[in-house]
């Protein structure tokens, strides 16, 4: 038994588009983001690691500030509330261990009983040969929360627009992240479309599912 509907979920994917315009008047309330927020740290992860910090933009003036580092998108600037997606620069032991302890406090078990779960992260991750790539590794971990966060958008009728747009080591001066560990990947406004979004109208343009999905 579903909880949405299949029409209900479609409708809502459908009406979603990547918003050019947003209503500058126009503000998430407080309700709404408590639950946006909540659903982007339910994120899924690679081991669980969340090698992330998400950083939320309210503030005009930083918002300004974000604009020229954006390709000068006025989604930015117009938009409720921004996230800056943002994921480690690397992963240490130290790392891992920050994630076991608070799996051992959530979960009420010893640190000294997920040893061998902290060895198998330790060895691919910190000392495997995935360190070579560890940032991208990270970098594709944001990409799952940017998707959940547009979908669970989406679902509560908040408009969202991916954002690849922008210049990851401005967007790094400017938040101040240089030393933090932490480095920009992506951004995402959220708010209300602008009546008037030419946009909002154009069909999607996706690919037959028959030329994109195989059935085995
Ligand atoms: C990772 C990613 C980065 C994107 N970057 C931008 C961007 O910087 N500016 C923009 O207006 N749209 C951006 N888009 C939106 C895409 O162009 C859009 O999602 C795609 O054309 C499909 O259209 P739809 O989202 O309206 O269905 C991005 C989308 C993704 C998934």
């Amino acid at each position: 038994m579903s909880i949405i509907s299949g029409d209900s979920l479609l409708e809502q994917l459908t009406w979603r588009y990547a918003t050019k315009k947003f209503d500058p008047a126009k503000k998430i309330s407080a309700a709404d983001w408590a639950v946006i927020e909540k659903a982007l740290v339910l994120t899924p992860s690679s081991y669980g690691l969340q090698p992330w910090k998400f950083i939320v933009v309210t503030d005009s003036a930083l918002k300004a500030k974000l604009r020229p580092a954006s390709w000068n998108q006025s989604q930015v600037v117009d938009c409720s509330h921004l996230v800056v997606l943002t994921a480690k620069v690397d992963i240490t032991e130290a790392d891992v261990d920050r994630f076991v302890a608070r799996m051992a406090e959530v979960q009420g078990v010893s640190v000294e009983s997920l040893a061998g779960y902290k060895g198998y992260m330790v060895g691919d991750l910190v000392k495997g040969p995935r360190h070579a790539i560890i940032q991208d590794w990270a970098a594709r971990q944001t990409y799952i929360a940017l998707g959940n966060l547009m979908t669970s958008a989406a679902l509560l009728g908040v408009d969202a627009c991916p954002f690849e747009g922008i210049e990851p080591a401005k967007y790094d001066d400017i938040l101040g992240l240089k030393g933090t560990g932490y480095t920009t990947i992506s951004a995402c406004p959220l708010g209300y479309r602008a009546e008037g979004d030419k946009y909002a109208a154009v069909p999607k343009v996706r690919f037959e599912a028959k030329d994109v999905v195989e059935h085995r």
